[in-house]
């Protein structure tokens, strides 16, 4: 298994997975099993971060990895309400019969992760530093992807999730962040308990227009 391997076996972990493969199979994984990650994959998953563009090259990003189960727990019971009070209306929309399945079923592990997040091993927050006193998200979203990419790369599970921003101060300074460097997102990652997979998405012939965008009808 993955997680059993030494240091050594880590440096190759992931390197064989052909890039666009790798993207076309990345999609938000939330049911983890407990078991620990090693260290050592996590800094190379977030040494794949550290790859992204940022502007101006100047690599605002901060990884604050929470392992320990006093912290998760902490996390967890604020992302649970947080998911309460931003997702559950939907779900109640979902048990509608015409509900799109694939709708249902994201729905469905979203709460299975809101539920079970305090178990999964690794709470990764990126964060990053202010400028001109306002937040660089999109300094980070690359640096973010890549983290799920290195993910998918090696075998461990992730997903992006912001919802804990609801919490966001309380949980920053939990997490010795302050406003200068608030959290952004936060990837719960471990090892998966299913397989990756292709994510249902739209056609690129739908998205793609040359020269000239021609109006689709209201998507909203
Ligand atoms: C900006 C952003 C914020 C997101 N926040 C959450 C979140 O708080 N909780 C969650 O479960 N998923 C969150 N997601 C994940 C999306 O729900 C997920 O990427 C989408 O459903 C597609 O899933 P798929 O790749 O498995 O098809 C977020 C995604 C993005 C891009």
């Amino acid at each position: 298994m993955a997680e059993a391997r030494g240091r050594s076996d880590v440096s190759a972990l992931g390197e064989d997975l052909p890039l666009l493969e790798g993207i076309r199979t990345t999609r938000a994984i939330r049911r983890l099993r407990p078991d620990p990650v090693p260290r050592e994959l996590i800094r190379k998953v977030c040494e794949a971060g550290t790859f992204a563009p940022s502007g101006g090259n100047r690599q605002p990003w901060i990884f604050v990895a929470v392992t320990e189960p006093e912290r998760r727990a902490f996390v967890a019971e604020r992302y649970r309400r947080a998911f309460g009070r931003y997702i559950a209306p939907a779900l109640e929309a979902a048990e509608e019969p015409d509900f799109p399945a694939a709708q249902r079923r994201n729905l469905r592990a979203a709460l299975h992760l809101a539920e079970h997040l305090a178990e999964v091993p690794v709470h990764l927050f990126v964060a990053g530093w202010t400028r001109r006193g306002t937040p660089q998200n999109q300094g980070l979203f690359p640096a973010i992807q890549n983290v799920l990419l290195a993910c998918r790369a090696v075998g461990l599970g992730a997903s992006l999730t912001t919802l804990h921003r609801a919490y966001g101060e309380e949980i920053d300074t939990y997490l010795g962040l302050s406003p200068r460097t608030p959290s952004c997102a936060l990837l719960p990652i471990g090892w998966p308990t299913g397989r990756y997979g292709r994510p249902p998405r739209r056609s690129v012939d739908e998205c793609l227009h040359w020269e000239r965008y021609a109006e689709e009808p209201s998507r909203t």
